[in-house]
């Protein structure tokens, strides 16, 4: 994977931004990413959808980017090789390095999977913003569930490069935080997010 800028970035002068990194002490929250990585049908939407409904019940600040959204729009023209799937997420972690800077939380759901890419928008984002949230649930589980039925269109060959099926998926070793969606609720695995957050807030 080459992620070197090409030459005409020398020619590039960033604008000093007044507020730049300022905004959130208009919102009294530390900004942060929330980045949900786990095959098909773990939770990730789910679980990024209640998450959102609990911060903003704290009077908190968000954004959601979901894979499923920004492959319709943003990154439209990528597909699921492992080229695009890199480039899908380098540009989701730009669009969240910029939400940041405005004071967001931002919460990124997207399969995510290979450790080099994930570890790539940790450096875009910046290690001290950057939570990641293995949302785990074993194939067999996810393929159960199959709420699109795109399982079994991989299982019988109509989708090619499926996460899980016959693309890869690198399980994270050390993730800020680990949900089992087997054992626990949808309120369960927020609860453990919040209070992962809170912890580090207590002593960041
Ligand atoms: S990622 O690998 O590049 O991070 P992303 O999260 O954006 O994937 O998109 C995953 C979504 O695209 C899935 O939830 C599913 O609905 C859809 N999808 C379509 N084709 C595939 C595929 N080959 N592998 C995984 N997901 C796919």
């Amino acid at each position: 994977m080459s992620y070197f800028p090409d030459s005409t970035q020398q020619n590039l002068h960033r604008f000093a931004f007044s507020q730049l990194g300022a905004e959130h002490e208009r919102m009294k929250q530390k900004p942060m990413v929330i980045w949900m990585t786990g095959i098909s049908a773990s939770g990730k939407s789910t679980i990024a959808d209640a998450l959102d409904i609990a911060l903003a019940q704290q009077g908190r600040f968000t954004c959601i980017i979901d894979g499923d959204s920004v492959r319709g729009g943003l990154c439209r023209d990528l597909g699921f090789s492992e080229g695009d799937r890199d480039e899908n997420i380098r540009r989701v972690a730009e669009v969240a390095r910029l939400m940041l800077d405005t004071g967001l939380i931002v919460i990124v759901a997207l399969i995510s999977p290979s450790s080099a890419s994930r570890h790539y928008a940790r450096s875009i984002i910046g290690n001290e913003h950057f939570v990641e949230v293995h949302v785990d649930a074993p194939l067999e589980t996810a393929e159960q569930r199959d709420p699109k039925g795109l399982y079994k269109k991989a299982r019988s060959g109509l989708i090619k490069h499926f996460t899980g099926i016959d693309a890869h998926y690198d399980v994270p070793v050390f993730p800020e935080v680990h949900l089992n969606t087997q054992a626990l609720s949808v309120k369960e695995s927020v609860v453990t997010i919040l209070e992962w957050i809170a912890r580090r807030d207590d002593h960041p």
